[in-house]
């Protein structure tokens, strides 16, 4: 490729600002430690995953042999027979979000979305580009969901097949939704399990989970439908991606058959990415349940340390059980700018990512929050 000096020196600029800047984030659930420079050599091929990778496609140039490892993979980690599930890998969490809800509203077109306050910004348009009925759940003071308010709303709506829209580890509080105490409320509010679709948004905790010693229920075992995780959050990857698992059968319902690509078309993406499957696969056989288990421990460590240190002087900083998402007050704009913390109404959290090797970065930004907490708001009622 033929670039001239000016360009070539844009792209030096920026490869400079690249590596400065690699291991800024601890606002945002973004990993930096990854190393897929053996897969470079694939970048001179145009891979292309359109259609199902279970099927032979007409597109020579795919990686579908490595796709269906990563569902096994991820089929195994959620609880789900291979042969039971179907899914792929997307460009990101939304998108299979998006994915779920479609299949969601396929087996149950007339029915309401449930999705509580702290939901993720992208369900919003999920529901509107699906055009489907939504209705908005309060949450408890750790933001899961109200499962009084979701039991009362669909009681109030006559809602007889709910689609749930459950949050494995919300956006700003890692908080987990009670799957399990939802399941009991619908069957006591005599809604049977063929009437009811639950998506886990499990963007981040997808990962977690899975390795820690007591996870909260988050797995088809525990009765979810389909689940939808980031790949560049808690797994990493230079490219966003992500994972969805549904059950095959209501995937079926999906499914068309397209003579163009002589494969089933049942993704939402048309053309779909066939360097991040390549990267999907390359982490988890890279790294061993053990090395995921040790990850993840580390992360949860360096967050319970966060909290004590933000606590012992005062800051009423907490977490949630098996989360790596850090909340504090507000801090005031300098020191949340200078750190790109996520902020959201009064509250401002960091998350602990395995980039973090050590708690260099994470002190930095403690001391930071102590100099600054006499503009906090008022810490002694703040949850
Ligand atoms: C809970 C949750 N769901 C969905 C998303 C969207 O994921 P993505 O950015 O991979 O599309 C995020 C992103 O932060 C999230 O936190």
């Amino acid at each position: 490729m033929n670039l001239s000096a000016t360009h070539q020196e844009q792209l030096n600029n920026f490869w400079q600002y690249c590596l400065e800047h690699q291991y800024f984030n601890i606002g945002y659930p973004e990993s930096a430690d990854f190393d897929y420079s053996h897969l470079f050599k694939f970048l001179k091929f145009s891979l292309n995953n359109c259609g199902d990778w279970r099927e032979p496609s007409n597109y020579a140039l795919n990686s579908f042999d490595f796709e269906r490892d990563v569902l096994n993979y991820f089929s195994e980690l959620f609880h789900i027979d291979s042969e039971d599930s179907w899914g792929y890998v997307t460009n990101g969490g939304t998108e299979g979000n998006m994915f779920g809800c479609y299949i969601a509203r396929e087996l149950f077109p007339n029915s309401t979305l449930y999705y509580s306050k702290e939901t993720h910004y992208s369900v919003a348009k999920i529901v509107k580009l699906l055009r489907m009925k939504s209705c908005l759940i309060e949450t408890t003071a750790t933001g899961e969901i109200d499962i009084d308010d979701l039991t009362t709303k669909i009681k109030l709506n006559q809602e007889k097949q709910p689609i749930i829209f459950a949050n494995i580890g919300t956006t700003m509080s890692g908080a987990i939704d009670n799957i399990d105490e939802i399941q009991i409320r619908l069957k006591q509010i005599g809604i049977d399990r063929n009437d009811f679709y639950l998506h886990a948004d499990a963007a981040l905790s997808g990962m977690i989970l899975p390795f820690v010693s007591s996870p909260q229920p988050f797995s088809f075992a525990d009765g979810i439908d389909s689940i939808s995780v980031s790949g560049h959050k808690m797994i990493g990857s230079p490219i966003p991606c992500g994972i969805v698992v549904a059950r095959r059968k209501d995937v079926e319902r999906i499914s068309v058959d397209i003579d163009y690509i002589s494969a089933k078309d049942q993704t939402i993406s048309g053309s779909r990415n066939g360097h991040s499957v390549l990267m999907m696969w390359a982490a988890i056989q890279s790294k061993s349940a053990s090395d995921w288990r040790h990850s993840i421990e580390h992360c949860l460590s360096l967050a319970q340390y966060a909290v004590e240190r933000l606590q012992a002087e005062n800051i009423p900083a907490w977490r949630n059980p098996n989360s790596v998402t850090v909340v504090f007050p507000r801090p005031s704009e300098n020191v949340w700018r200078k750190f790109h913390l996520a902020i959201s109404g009064n509250k401002a959290h960091l998350i602990t990512m395995p980039h973090n090797k050590d708690t260099k970065k994470l002190d930095q930004l403690i001391d930071a929050i102590i100099l600054d907490q006499t503009t906090l708001p008022q810490c002694s009622t703040y949850v």
